[in-house]
């Protein structure tokens, strides 16, 4: 395969940039990237600074929501779009319990537009890959692990409507025969991941000696993955995988969340100890729990080890410190975050809570 101009939806999230990062710095990727992004709170440019020079005249930024369908087609026509990596979503799952609207819209509508003008212009097109996630299967009891072949059973708003667009995707491959792959993706971890999720909240909070919120009981359970063993899954996917199949990705790292966030404050300690040598296990506060909260999520990935030989390179721990590492090291970019223009978005958009 090769791919000449590769839109990248979301390019600046958190696994969008990563991935863009991840896909330059590899000698078979020779192509271009148009990076599709409507910068919403958690869309941030400065995680790609300094790309377009690194990699002269392969980087293109566009603003733009994928919801809007004539944008959508003019980009395609302007760049000679020839394969899609669709990242763009809402993504937390509270803000989804919250306010459900912008979910539908992008995740479900943006999703549309774009499989619609992929397969209007059907005869250069290469790759369609959409980024899931496992929420879509629902929630384990103690036992078992999600395979390819599990049930959809979508619990947050969140979760439905990637549900809704994975159906999407399998519905345009089999109508139309779109060349497509999907891949429904554990939690991930790492660097430039918005405050609002487990980890990086629980660090910041950490680093600055504020509660550490944990939901219910705490012995909910995540399979976590550092987030460049999920970009590099997912260029083999997009590569090697069989068109209009699916691939769970998964870290092989069940954790309870209490767990993290003793973790957390371990490593804190021992990497920026507190004055008087207090622990921050002393900040964990148990809260209300979320609603409809899952209770485990585990991945079974034995069909992308098998057939394309994939299997995560970093384990819980040394990901755990090198994206701590990253945060302590990061302290404007997480000023720039917690003030001035994002949260002035969160509050027009989603209100004070
Ligand atoms: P993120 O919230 O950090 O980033 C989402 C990006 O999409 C932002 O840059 C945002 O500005 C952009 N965006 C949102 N709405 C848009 C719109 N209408 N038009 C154009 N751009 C828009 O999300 P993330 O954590 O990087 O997740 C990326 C993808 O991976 C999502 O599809 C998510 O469902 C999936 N996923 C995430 C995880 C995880 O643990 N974070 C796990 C599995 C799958
Ligand atoms: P999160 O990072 O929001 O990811 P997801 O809901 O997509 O799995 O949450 C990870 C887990 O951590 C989930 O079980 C909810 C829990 N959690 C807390 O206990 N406290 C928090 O402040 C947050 C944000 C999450």
């Amino acid at each position: 395969m090769d791919i000449k101009n590769l839109m990248v939806t979301g390019g600046c999230g958190f696994i969008g940039s990563n991935f863009i990062d991840h896909l330059f710095a590899k000698p078979d990727f020779q192509g271009r990237i148009v990076n599709v992004d409507k910068l919403t709170y958690a869309g941030n440019p400065e995680n790609l600074r300094g790309i377009d020079i690194k990699y002269p005249g392969r980087y293109i930024f566009v603003k733009a929501d994928i919801c809007d369908a004539g944008l959508m087609q003019e980009i395609f026509d302007r760049y000679d779009i020839d394969a899609i990596c669709h990242f763009a979503a809402e993504s937390h799952v509270d803000r989804s319990i919250k306010r459900p609207e912008s979910f539908i819209h992008t995740n479900i509508i943006g999703t549309f537009n774009l499989l619609e003008i992929a397969k209007v212009n059907q005869e250069k097109f290469q790759i369609f890959h959409h980024i899931s996630t496992d929420e879509v299967y629902g929630s384990l009891g103690p036992e078992g692990l999600f395979t390819e072949e599990t049930p959809y059973r979508p619990n947050s708003p969140y979760s439905a409507s990637k549900a809704a667009s994975d159906h999407l995707l399998r519905a345009y491959h089999e109508t139309f025969g779109l060349p497509t792959t999907l891949s429904n993706c554990s939690n991930n971890y790492g660097p430039y991941q918005f405050p609002e999720k487990l980890i990086p909240l629980v660090i910041m909070n950490a680093v600055e000696g504020k509660p550490l919120p944990v939901y219910g009981d705490g012995k909910n359970v995540r399979d976590w993955l550092y987030v460049t063993d999920h970009c590099e899954a997912i260029w083999i996917i997009m590569q090697s995988g069989k068109r209009g199949e699916t691939y769970n990705i998964g870290g092989n790292s069940e954790m309870e969340n209490i767990v993290i966030v003793e973790m957390i404050c371990d490593l804190l300690d021992e990497m920026l100890p507190l004055a008087g040598k207090r622990s921050r296990r002393e900040l964990i506060t148990f809260v209300k729990d979320r609603p409809g909260h899952d209770r485990r999520y585990a991945i079974d990935f034995t069909k992308l080890h098998r057939t394309l030989g994939w299997s995560p390179g970093e384990s819980f721990p040394t990901g755990l410190r090198k994206t701590i590492r990253w945060y302590l090291d990061h302290t404007s970019w997480i000023e720039r975050i917690k003030t001035g223009e994002y949260q002035q978005w969160i509050k027009e958009h989603y209100g004070e809570g």
